[in-house]
C-alpha cells in the first residue's frame, strides 16, 4: 500500500510507522470493531469528501448498536477526518476509520477495554479497475441477520466477505457474489448489486446488505435521470437474464460486470445505463455536477 505520512490516534496526529497497537488488543481477537470507507476526490477547490456526514452517522450509529462508548463525537470525528487529509496533503485518496476496543481486558465481554479510534488516509484506485468483471456466486452466505447487526459495518464480517473472495479468485473470476440465507442475492464482499432489466434499475432490498452510501447515491442519481428504480428481491436467475449489472462501492466505485457463473451479461461490455450512472457518479465527486454539491466536504474549507 502507498504510506502517507500521519495516522490520527486518538486525538493527535502520528507518523504512520508509530501507529501501533499492543498483541492484546481486544478487537484483534475477538473481531468488535467498527469501521468506515470514505473517498475524498481532486476538485478545482481541492480535496473533497463525498458524502462525509453520511459516513460518519453509519459509523457511530454501528458503534450504538455495538454498545460502544465512543469518546469523541460526530463532529470531532469527521474534523479529524478533515485534518488526516489535510495534513498528508494528498489530492485524492480513501479514508480508513476505525473504532476498536484496545488493550487492557481480554474475555468476551469488551467493556473495560479502552475504546480506540484511529484514522488513515492514503491514495487508492478504483478496487475493482475499470473493465467489466467476471464475478461467481459464492458457495458462502452472506451472514444471518439474526446471528449479527447486518447493518452494520463490524470488523469480524469481513472474514465471510475474504472467504468469498479468496473462493472466487482461487477459481479465476474477479469478485465474489453472496446469497442470503433464502438464496436471494444479497451484495457483493465489499459491494452492493445492481442489475438493469427492461431498461429499469433493480436492486435488492434493505434487510440482510449493507445500507451502501454509493447505493443510496446511485438510487438518486437514477431517479433524478428519469430511470425507474426497485428495491426488490433477486434471485440468480435476474442476474444471469439482465441486459446490465453492475457493483457499487466506496473503494469499488460503480464497476461494471460481465458475467455470473460465466453466463454473460448482455454484451459483457459496460452497458449505456452503466456508462451513465458511472460518468455522472464520477462527475459528483469531482464537482463537476453542481447539483449535487451538497454530498461534498472541501478540505480547505473546513
Ligand atoms: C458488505 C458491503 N456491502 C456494500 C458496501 C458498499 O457500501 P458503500 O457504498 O457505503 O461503500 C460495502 C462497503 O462499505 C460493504 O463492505
Amino acid at each position: 500500500m502507498k504510506e502517507t505520512k500521519y495516522i490520527w490516534m486518538d486525538g493527535k496526529l502520528v507518523p504512520w510507522k508509530d501507529a501501533k497497537v499492543h498483541v492484546l488488543c481486544h478487537s484483534l481477537h475477538y473481531g468488535l470493531g467498527v469501521f468506515e470507507g470514505i473517498r475524498f476526490y481532486e476538485t478545482d477547490k481541492g480535496p473533497a469528501v463525498f458524502r462525509l456526514k453520511d459516513h460518519i452517522k453509519r459509523l457511530f450509529d454501528g458503534a450504538k448498536k455495538t454498545f460502544m462508548e465512543v469518546p469523541f463525537s460526530e463532529e470531532e470525528i469527521s474534523q479529524a477526518v478533515i485534518e488526516t487529509i489535510a495534513k498528508n496533503e494528498i489530492k485524492e485518496g480513501y479514508v480508513r476509520p476505525i473504532f476498536f476496543y484496545g488493550y487492557g481486558k481480554m474475555g468476551l465481554d469488551p467493556h473495560g477495554a479502552p475504546v480506540n479510534i484511529s484514522i488513515a488516509v492514503w491514495p487508492w484506485d478504483p478496487f475493482l479497475g475499470e473493465d467489466a468483471i467476471k464475478v461467481k456466486t459464492s458457495s458462502f452466505i452472506r451472514l444471518h441477520p439474526k446471528s449479527t447487526r447486518a447493518e452494520c459495518k463490524i470488523s469480524g464480517h469481513y472474514v465471510n466477505s475474504i472467504f468469498a473472495s479468496c473462493e472466487a479468485k482461487a477459481e479465476g473470476y474477479r469478485e465474489a457474489l453472496l446469497l442470503d440465507y433464502n438464496d436471494n442475492i444479497a451484495e457483493g464482499p465489499g459491494e452492493n448489486i445492481f442489475i438493469v432489466r427492461g431498461g429499469k434499475l433493480l436492486t435488492p432490498k434493505l434487510g440482510n446488505i449493507l445500507e451502501g452510501i454509493t447505493r443510496k447515491s446511485i438510487i438518486e442519481i437514477a431517479k433524478d435521470e428519469g430511470i425507474e428504480v426497485e428495491e426488490t428481491t433477486l434471485k440468480q436467475e435476474d442476474i444471469y437474464g439482465a441486459e446490465e449489472s453492475f457493483f457499487t462501492g466506496t473503494a469499488a466505485e460503480v464497476s461494471p460486470i460481465a458475467s455470473l457463473d460465466k453466463k454473460p451479461i448482455g454484451k459483457e461490455v459496460p452497458g449505456p445505463i452503466t456508462k451513465k450512472l458511472k460518468e455522472t457518479f464520477l462527475d459528483i465527486v469531482h464537482d463537476r455536477n453542481k447539483k449535487y454539491e451538497k454530498w461534498l466536504t472541501y478540505v480547505n474549507n473546513s
